[in-house]
C-alpha cells in the first residue's frame, strides 16, 4: 500500500487500517472485472498486470480509453458520483488486484487523498482529450504512429517496443478497424518505417503524424 500514490499521504496507522479490510484477489488474463453500466460496490488498486480500460458498441466493436499498471487504480467514478460504471475494465495480463468495498473506500477520503485523486483525474482528463484530437483530427496513420511512438517512449528511431501488440488491440486503441490498421502496419514496414519480429515493434525512422 505504501507504494500506491493515492496513499502517500497516509500515516503508517491509517494504511495498517486500510490493509485491514482490502482483499487481494488474482485475476488469470482477458478476465471482465466489471462491464459498463454495471452497479458498482468495489475499488480497485493494482497491484500487479496490467487492465485495459474501454467501452463497447453493440456490435461489440470496442476502444480502449486507457491501460492502468501496477499501483493504478479504478473504479473510483462511481463510487463517488453514484452512476453506473463509466467503461469496462479487463484483465490484459494476469493481475492481482487489491479490492476495497465501498464504504471503506468512502471512510479513505481524506482532503490528501482527495487531492491525489483530483490529480490524476486531470491527469486522465489530458490523456482523453489527446484521444479525442486523434480521434477527431488524425487519419488512421497518425494515430498508429502517435500510439507506437508512445509506447515505444521516444519519437528517437532504433526503439523495439517491449510488449507483444496483435493488430487488433492497436486497433481498439486507435478507434480503427483491424483490417484497416493491417493496412497501415504493412506500408509502415513495407517503406521501412517499422519492422516486426515475433509480434514485437522496432521503429527505424522518425514516424511522421500524417502522410
Ligand atoms: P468507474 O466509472 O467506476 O468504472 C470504470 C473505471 O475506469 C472508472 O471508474 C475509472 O476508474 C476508469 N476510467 C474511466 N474512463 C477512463 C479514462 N478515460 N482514462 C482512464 N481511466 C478511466
Amino acid at each position: 500500500l505504501k507504494k500506491v500514490p493515492l496513499f502517500e499521504s497516509l500515516s503508517d496507522k491509517e494504511l495498517e487500517a486500510v490493509g485491514r479490510v482490502v482483499k487481494i484477489k488474482s485475476y488469470p488474463k482477458n478476465t471482465i472485472l466489471f462491464s459498463e453500466g454495471d452497479e458498482s460496490d468495489s475499488f480497485y488498486v493494482i497491484c500487479e498486470g496490467r487492465v485495459n480500460v474501454g467501452i463497447n458498441d453493440e456490435d461489440g466493436k470496442e476502444i480502449i480509453l486507457s491501460r492502468l499498471g501496477p499501483n493504478e487504480y479504478f473504479g473510483e467514478m462511481a463510487l463517488m458520483d453514484g452512476e453506473p460504471r463509466s467503461a469496462f475494465v479487463m484483465t490484459r495480463d494476469p493481475c492481482k488486484l487489491m479490492i476495497i468495498a465501498k464504504s471503506d473506500f468512502k471512510k479513505l477520503l481524506s482532503s490528501d487523498v482527495m487531492l491525489n485523486l483530483l490529480m490524476e483525474l486531470q491527469r486522465r482528463l489530458r490523456e482523453a482529450n489527446k484521444k479525442i484530437e486523434s480521434l477527431a483530427l488524425m487519419d488512421v496513420y497518425g494515430r498508429v504512429a502517435r500510439l507506437l511512438i508512445q509506447l515505444a517512449g521516444t519519437s528517437e528511431p532504433g526503439v523495439q517496443i517491449r510488449e507483444k501488440l496483435t493488430h487488433q488491440e492497436i486497433a481498439s486503441m486507435v478507434g480503427a478497424s483491424r483490417e484497416m490498421v493491417s493496412r497501415v502496419i504493412k506500408d509502415l514496414t513495407s517503406d521501412g518505417y517499422i519492422s516486426i519480429r515475433r509480434k514485437r515493434i522496432t521503429i527505424h525512422k522518425s514516424l511522421p503524424y500524417s502522410w
